[in-house]
């Protein structure tokens, strides 16, 4: 049975050692339920176009459904001597329904098999990512709307210097990853726009197929216009892996900053029992793992679409074998992707926020220096000389290990006469955050509009994935 499917023009067996490095049914296994689908479309198209017979449209049909089912119910097992996923469906279905199962593969390559499943596995996937992002950004404009009042310092260089607070930073967040889910549906619409199945082997072929039957079919918008490169391209390939790096970047930096805000040097939020980890030594330790391990396994995906932009760079047209090392690579970008998303997110709505300590660590640092200096220009100083008497300002109180706001009335005018007792007021760090209402701000009714706002964009999100759904299957 595991016989390969080009054994015609060999006189000998094929060594074992090649036999094995060759193979790729141990990962593209993967893609089995797609591999059948597109076999299913193609042997209906045969049979429309008079290729084949009815009956072996028929057979087949009914051969597929129950390997289906007994792969299912575990009656079946996925042959591991055999070469590929495509190799294991063909056998298989010959060895069940005889010389129809023999006729499948007419006006077909598995390279553009290949090229069609690979689309269509990661389509089902891109939806999976989606709703794994989608849910994040939920967790985080839950926890973002819970604390528009918890003001802390916003930071530049990771040093202190202006008050936001913990719900914008948080929304920060919901924004690039609002970007990586448009990104990924974008990708999709180029991996859904042409089908590479009837490229044949690289040349189409002399079967009259009808490819806008099996592209619209199998849910693409056309057929492609080129079988070479309908064979040849991965390039939707390395966009999604692309779209998921830049996704892993966007965790990995939420990480960092939770790795920063769990520690004894920050503790502004403290995460729960159920996402950390101790040390064998230590008994005071609780480590935040969870969000190293995403750190580190950016490093993994980027290497993932390394292998993939590598791997095509210098191979002529149409198929290589090269191409065989896409999968993996490809597969372990996306289930590392959906690991990081689906822990980081209970994670998330899990931690608990400690207010007090943002609000202490915002007393510290001038983090309302330029609102002293905003004050000053209010009243008719230049910026340019508020800016240098409130840096003047700022020295003396270091020196004095005090705060701008415990200067008194009496200590301020020594600065400038334009002082006056409102200047509390001004540079009160809650007011001074509630002030900043400027578009994207972080004011209470600035975070909550963007709150507002990213939920409202998942809604049409929702709306139109459930469409496309419909429309597909
Ligand atoms: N296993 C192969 C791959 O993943 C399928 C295509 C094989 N085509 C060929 N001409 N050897 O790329």
């Amino acid at each position: 049975m595991a016989e390969q499917l080009w054994k015609g023009r060999f006189s000998k067996a094929v060594d074992p050692r090649v036999n094995d490095f060759n193979s790729s049914i141990r990962f593209d296994q993967r893609m089995i339920a797609e591999d059948m689908h597109g076999s299913s479309v193609h042997a209906a198209m045969l049979a429309k176009q008079g290729i084949i017979s009815d009956a072996d449209n028929e057979a087949i049909q009914k051969g597929l459904v129950g390997i289906a089912a007994d792969l299912e119910s575990g009656a079946l097992e996925i042959d591991p001597a055999a070469e590929d996923v495509h190799t294991f469906v063909e056998q298989t279905l010959t060895a069940r329904v005889g010389d129809a199962g023999k006729r499948l593969h007419t006006g077909r390559s598995r390279n553009d098999q290949v090229a069609l499943d690979l689309r269509l596995w990661m389509r089902g996937q891109s939806r999976q990512l989606q709703k794994d992002i989608a849910a994040l950004i939920k967790a985080i404009c839950k926890k973002a709307g819970e604390n528009t009042a918890s003001v802390m310092p916003g930071y530049t260089h990771l040093q202190r210097a202006q008050p936001i607070t913990f719900g914008h930073a948080l929304m920060a967040y919901a924004w690039m990853l609002l970007r990586d889910l448009e990104r990924l549906q974008d990708a999709e619409s180029r991996m859904n726009s042409q089908c590479p199945l009837g490229s044949g082997a690289l040349a189409g072929t002399t079967y009259p197929l009808d490819r806008e039957y099996t592209a619209s079919k199998l849910g693409f918008y056309a057929p492609c216009q080129n079988s070479l490169d309908g064979v040849s391209d991965r390039d939707y390939a390395i966009e999604f892996a692309g779209a998921i790096s830049i996704c892993m970047m966007h965790l990995s930096r939420l990480s960092e900053e939770i790795i920063l805000w769990c520690s004894w040097e920050f503790k502004f939020i403290e995460l729960d029992d159920a996402f950390t980890t101790g040390s064998s030594i230590m008994p005071q330790k609780k480590n935040p793992d969870v969000t190293e391990l995403i750190r580190g396994k950016t490093g993994r995906v980027y290497g993932d679409l390394n292998t993939l932009l590598v791997m095509m760079k210098g191979i002529p047209l149409a198929y290589d074998k090269d191409m065989q090392e896409d999968k993996e690579a490809l597969f372990d970008a996306v289930d590392t992707l959906h690991l990081c998303l689906t822990t980081v997110t209970p994670m998330l709505a899990t931690m608990r926020t400690l207010p007090a300590n943002m609000r202490r660590a915002a007393a510290k640092g001038f983090i309302n220096a330029t609102d002293c200096a905003d004050y000053l220009t209010k009243k008719g100083m230049p910026f340019r000389d508020a800016y240098k008497l409130t840096g003047s300002m700022v020295s003396a109180c270091i020196a004095a290990d005090k705060t701008l706001e415990e200067l008194t009335l009496k200590e301020f005018k020594t600065y400038s006469p334009l002082f006056e007792k409102d200047v509390y007021d001004a540079i009160d760090l809650v007011k001074c955050c509630e002030g900043r209402k400027s578009y994207g701000g972080p004011a209470a009714m600035s975070v909550n509009r963007q709150i507002a706002d990213a939920e409202a964009i998942l809604r049409d999100w929702e709306e139109t994935e459930n469409a496309e759904e419909e429309s597909i299957y």
